[in-house]
């Protein structure tokens, strides 16, 4: 992309209305512009990210086995009424009428309509294990929409459901999710903890939330210092291997993590002192097993090698999708702007041109930006008519990984300058270079 031609908002003042910081980069950087409360539309730099994120979620989750569907965002009232939520849910869930007076309402989750699909076309329990997920648009009307996408109205998430004979399967499939969730947040640079959750009104021990850690996180937290040593790296594993899965799940949740709905104050004082930790933290997602309430009272049975019908245990496990961008910006920015993890930057390498209309410079931007493209990546080129200060604050801001800045007088030496967005170091280094260097550190993701 030429930002010449690009639509990139950017915004010179701080907006008075975003309280944190990854909330004033995205309006700053015209990546979201808000539609209403706790809605926002996303503008060409923020729907990158976005995509990017929902890519290496779909890719996760194809790893271990999931299958994606897409389900309406409106649904039919009875639905929840059968499984008794209709009332329960309260004024988060937004209710609409249709011209022939019909109960709907724009979905704040969706068990209930997965549970219709399951119970409509599975009969047997040779069909299982099934994990069905989406990624798509949810509405609730929180009541105090804030800090930009962190706590939207509406917002993207993947949702995952998972359907088992037995509990024992269904607590695979739960361990399935914590491995590829831990594998989703790392490839999008982030440290995501499990840490146990409190199960709500439905009760259990299963239920773990994701949490990065950040001052600006909603939730409070207790852990034990050692489980932000862990990692889980590029291993390798077998995801119908429940033992393996198992093994993973041990080595991540053993330690002492909990928010504080769950927080047990005899329990965090039996970790060593020097390693109890205190902080805030970004719910990023959930895993949940909740056993057969859904199909219980939805029907959604099949035989089991008995010949006897009996309910199918189920599972709901999330990401907060468009959530992830705040939290990503909470954990990697500067007073400049964003620093945009390699695994989810909208682009992969900026081109700043010192001095558009110089034969020379343009030239090398050009072949540069032209030998990107062959590559396969995505180059940004500031190839406007402004004064290097300007375009080198409007690249901070966006935030993206790799900078090259060609300039006439390099040029003279042969060299461009490559720059590291985290470390702020440059180094001088011949175009092809550049190139090859730049091209090395994405293919090596
Ligand atoms: N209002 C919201 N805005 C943005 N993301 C949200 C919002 N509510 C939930 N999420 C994200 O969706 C994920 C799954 O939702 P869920 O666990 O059902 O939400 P909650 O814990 O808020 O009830 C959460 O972990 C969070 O990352
Ligand atoms: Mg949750």
């Amino acid at each position: 992309m030429r930002l010449s031609r690009y639509f990139m908002p950017v915004l010179k003042e701080t907006p008075a209305e975003a309280q944190i910081v990854s909330h004033r980069f995205m309006l700053r950087a015209g990546m979201i512009k808000q539609t209403a409360a706790g809605i926002y539309s996303w503008l060409p730099l923020g729907l990158k990210v976005l995509r990017n994120i929902e890519n290496i979620v779909h890719e996760e989750q194809a790893k271990a086995g999931h299958i994606p569907i897409l389900m309406s965002t409106l649904q039919p009232a009875d639905l929840w009424r059968e499984s008794g939520r209709y009332d329960d849910y309260g004024e988060e869930m937004l209710r609409v009428q249709d011209r022939h007076g019909r109960d709907m309402l724009y979905g704040p989750t969706n068990e209930e309509a997965v549970t219709d699909i399951f119970r409509s076309h599975v009969n047997s329990y040779k069909d299982l294990p099934l994990t069905l997920y989406q990624i798509q648009w949810k509405f609730r009307d929180e009541i105090r929409p804030r800090f930009g996408v962190m706590r939207g109205r509406e917002f993207l998430m993947k949702d995952g459901y998972t359907f088992d004979l037995s509990k024992e399967d269904a607590l695979h499939a739960y361990n399935r999710h914590l491995v590829s969730y831990l594998r989703s947040y790392e490839r999008m640079g982030l440290k995501a903890i499990p840490m146990r959750a409190d199960g709500g009104p439905i009760g259990g021990d299963y239920t773990h939330e994701f949490l990065v850690l950040a001052d600006t996180g909603e939730s409070e937290v207790f852990y034990d210092s050692e489980v932000t040593d862990l990692s889980f790296g590029d291993r390798e594993v077998d995801f119908d291997n429940v033992a393996e899965c198992e093994a993973v799940l041990q080595e991540f949740t053993s330690r002492y993590a909990r928010t504080d709905e769950t927080h047990d104050e005899d329990l965090f004082n039996s970790v060593p002192e020097e390693r109890r930790r205190t902080a805030r933290g970004i719910e990023v997602g959930q895993i949940f097993y909740f056993g057969t309430k859904y199909s219980e009272s939805m029907g959604a049975t099949v035989v089991n090698a008995d010949q006897k019908q009996v309910p199918v245990h189920m599972g709901s496990h999330g990401i907060g999708v468009s959530r992830l961008l705040g939290a990503i910006i909470e954990a990697s920015h500067d007073d400049k702007g964003i620093i945009w993890p390699e695994g989810v930057t909208p682009f992969h390498v900026g081109i700043v041109n010192l001095k558009q209309g110089d034969d020379e410079a343009d030239a090398a931007c050009e072949a540069l930006y032209k030998a990107f493209q062959k590559a396969g990546l995505d180059p940004l080129y500031d190839d406007r008519k402004e004064r290097a200060g300007g375009k080198f604050a409007t690249m901070d801001l966006i935030g993206l990984p790799w900078r090259i800045t060609v300039g006439p007088r390099g040029l003279k030496n042969g060299v461009v300058e490559l720059t590291s967005r985290k470390t702020g170091e440059s180094e001088e280094v011949t175009p092809e270079e550049a190139i090859a260097r730049v091209i090395a550190i994405y293919a090596a993701l």
